[in-house]
């Protein structure tokens, strides 16, 4: 991600979140040292991105952050495409898991990491700010990238 595509990040975050990052937060996220952000790009416009960070205790693990594509371009598996990216970079960078949460009321998000094999492991109750809950999915990545077809 560069630093010219943030508006249009930012944008795409306002139409596909309640509690939307902002413009800073996504900036702040991606210039960390250890934060992968990918756009996507369809016909030059950035159509979706997805955030990651590298979490390493005793060993690196991928922890997505964020993910969405723009409403227009929906359910033509660009979801599908931007999870394989981040995972492939997790993988390159020495991971062999990754993690994320979701919210328990997004079936769309849910639905896409089960497809490439994540399981629910607990359910964190008040996670978010505004009181929802979240699932905490995980997979191994490259067991994940196979069911993504990558
Ligand atoms: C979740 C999201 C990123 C999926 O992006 P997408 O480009 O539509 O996903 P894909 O086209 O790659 O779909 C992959 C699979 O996810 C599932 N899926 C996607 N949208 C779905 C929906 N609305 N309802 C049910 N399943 C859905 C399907 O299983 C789909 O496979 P299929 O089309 O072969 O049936 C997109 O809906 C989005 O940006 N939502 C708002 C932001 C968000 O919720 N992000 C996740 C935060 S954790």
């Amino acid at each position: 991600m560069k630093a010219v595509d943030l508006g249009r990040v930012s944008e795409i975050e306002r139409e596909s979140f309640k509690a939307p990052w902002s413009k800073q937060m996504i900036k702040e996220l991606c210039g960390l040292e250890n934060a992968v952000c990918l756009v996507l790009d369809v016909d030059d416009v950035v159509q979706g991105y997805v955030s990651a960070r590298i979490e390493s205790d005793e060993i690196p693990i991928l922890h997505v952050v964020n993910l969405a594509v723009a409403p227009a371009l929906r359910r033509q598996g660009y979801g599908k495409m931007l999870l394989a990216g981040i995972l492939k970079q997790g993988r390159d960078a020495g991971c062999e898991w990754s993690y994320l949460e979701v919210h328990t009321t997004n079936p769309a998000a849910i639905r896409l990491y089960q497809k490439a094999g994540f399981k629910i492991f607990r359910k964190r109750s008040h996670y978010y700010e505004a009181g929802s809950d979240a699932y905490e999915m995980g997979a191994a990545i490259e067991e994940a990238l196979k069911s993504l077809g990558r």
